[in-house]
């Protein structure tokens, strides 16, 4: 008699664990049907286009290794506040092709991102923008 009453609770354990995990599958693929039938929605459009560029982001990832996490310097010189002044084309001129806006060529550890690009690909004028101005913005 315990036996039997034991089983009976183990088997409403069990179904009410399958009915759990049907309900989940369920609500996964309500999820992804949502998106299919509304393929223009925010989500699935953002997931699709190029990030638009993020100065915070590209310095995180392609300087802030030298420079420190807000620039403030490590193997390489500090920028807060150093290139606040100069103008886009000393920046680019800088970052491009490691040449400081009074014609000093820089050290070689300073790479040259014309050719080492971010991330791979060759920066773009956007790109380029956005990481002065969150450089000025420090
Ligand atoms: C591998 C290390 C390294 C990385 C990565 C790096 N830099 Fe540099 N950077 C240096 C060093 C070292 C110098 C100093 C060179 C000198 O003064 O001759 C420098 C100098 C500079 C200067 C000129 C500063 C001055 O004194 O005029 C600028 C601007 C600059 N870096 C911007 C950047 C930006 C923006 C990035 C990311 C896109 C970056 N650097 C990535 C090492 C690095």
């Amino acid at each position: 008699m315990a036996f039997g009453a034991h089983m009976r609770a183990t088997v409403a354990g069990s179904a009410t664990l399958l009915i759990f995990l049907l309900l989940l599958a369920g609500a996964y693929r309500t999820g992804t049907g949502l998106s299919g039938i509304h393929p223009q929605s925010g989500t699935a459009t953002a997931a699709t286009l190029p990030a638009p560029a993020d100065g915070s982001s590209l310095f995180a990832a392609n300087c802030a290794g030298c420079h420190g996490p807000k620039a403030q310097g490590g193997v390489g010189p500090k920028l807060a506040g150093l290139v606040k002044p100069w103008t886009q084309m000393q920046f680019e001129h800088a970052v491009l092709d490691g040449k400081a806006p009074e014609g000093r060529t820089l050290a070689p550890m300073m790479p040259h991102f014309r050719s080492a690009g971010f991330d791979g690909s060759p920066p773009t004028d956007a790109q380029l923008r956005a990481l002065a101005q969150y450089l000025q913005s420090l």
